[in-house]
């Protein structure tokens, strides 16, 4: 007999979560309740468009939390995407606390008083590199024993929600695993509130015909990147790695990035884009994006992640290629599901 695996992607209005839901609705069981503020649009390019429902919940309001659980009558798994990205959270701290610490918490607490036909659903809670921070990320390799100093209010809200989820996986309320995310690039649409919004810009404004501004000069800097895909992929892959992978109380995982230097994204924007569109990258620096820019990991070993068999991509070259192609293809978001 199947049954059918009804899964929650908040902060569904986002980047990640369409691509995400249109993933994971390829499987014939699954059924995706896709949440933002305003109910998302619904992805497009869905195997079984059925099997999608766009719901709109302001996760700061616990009624809304409420509605959002009840739209299922137990749920496989909760993704939580929702947030303030890194230049929103500096600006403007209270709406991080308010978004990515208390109604994460309010959201992970409302989750354990879910009877979900007695099953505890898998909660992968998307977090960032920017939890890591000088001295670790300037003066070496990041690993699973590396501390978390972030020097940014985005990283430090991001760690203070992954001790609530270590603490509650602990004592057994939840299911959940910590995602670090490196930053994802391509990104289309208009630029988000990340310091690291360039990497992105750098190829989709060209390819638009537009200037994109880089606020670093330094060739040498180092970026931890991961394409789209191989990030959806190995989010979708959390909901079925068992839970005693990570000890109880230690449910982070840094994520599969690589780390590519300016110089080489260039080379690689030259090689994908075409040197005629060099014209459109103009330099100019900006101190407090080269600050956090400059305090996020250069290199890591990736242990845990590699440990539980997620994917890596090849290059920057190939990260590039696949937004370039899937400009000319079938799109969700600005991108073709593979
Ligand atoms: N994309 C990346 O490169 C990257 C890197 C590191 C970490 N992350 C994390 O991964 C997650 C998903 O990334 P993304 O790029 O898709 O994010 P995004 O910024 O594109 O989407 C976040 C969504 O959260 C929603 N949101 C904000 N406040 C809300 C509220 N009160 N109630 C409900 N929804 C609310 C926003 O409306 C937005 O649509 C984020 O939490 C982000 O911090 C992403």
């Amino acid at each position: 007999m199947s049954t059918t695996d009804n899964i929650l992607i908040t902060g569904g209005a986002g980047f990640l979560g369409p691509i995400l839901a249109a993933k994971l609705v390829r499987e014939p069981n699954n059924r995706v309740v896709l949440s933002d503020l305003r109910a998302p649009p619904l992805p497009k390019g869905l195997t079984d468009p059925a099997r999608c429902t766009c719901v709109a919940a302001d996760l700061t309001k616990s009624a809304d939390i409420d509605r959002l659980l009840a739209a299922a009558p137990s749920w496989r798994a909760v993704f939580l995407l929702h947030g303030v990205m890194s230049v929103g959270c500096e600006e403007n701290p209270a709406l991080s606390q308010l978004v990515n610490i208390d109604a994460t918490r309010s959201l992970l607490t409302a989750i354990t008083k879910l009877e979900n036909g007695g099953r505890k659903p898998r909660i992968i809670y998307a977090s960032t590199q920017a939890v890591y921070g000088p001295p670790y990320t300037t003066g070496g390799t990041i690993t699973d024993d590396t501390p978390a100093t972030p020097i940014g209010v985005y990283g430090t809200h991001k760690l203070i929600t992954e001790l609530y989820v270590n603490d509650m996986n602990r004592r057994g309320l939840i299911d959940a695993f910590s995602a670090r995310l490196p930053t994802v690039t391509v990104r289309p649409g208009v630029p988000s509130r990340s310091a690291a919004a360039f990497l992105s810009g750098m190829v989709r404004e060209p390819m638009a015909g537009q200037e994109c501004i880089i606020p670093l000069s330094d060739r040498s800097a180092r970026q931890m990147i991961c394409s789209p895909r191989i990030m959806i992929d190995n989010l979708a892959r959390l909901i079925t790695i068992p839970s005693d992978a990570m000890p109880s109380h230690i449910r982070s995982i840094y994520m599969p990035g690589i780390s590519v230097t300016l110089g080489e994204m260039y080379e690689a924007f030259e090689a994908v884009c075409g040197s005629d569109k060099l014209k459109y990258l103009r330099v100019e620096k900006d101190a407090e994006a080269e600050r956090l820019l400059n305090s996020w990991p250069q290199t890591a070993d990736f242990g845990n992640a590699r440990r539980i068999g997620l994917a890596f991509d090849d290059d920057c070259k190939q990260i590039f290629r696949e937004y370039v192609d899937s400009l000319r293809q079938e799109k969700i978001n600005g991108y073709h599901v593979s």
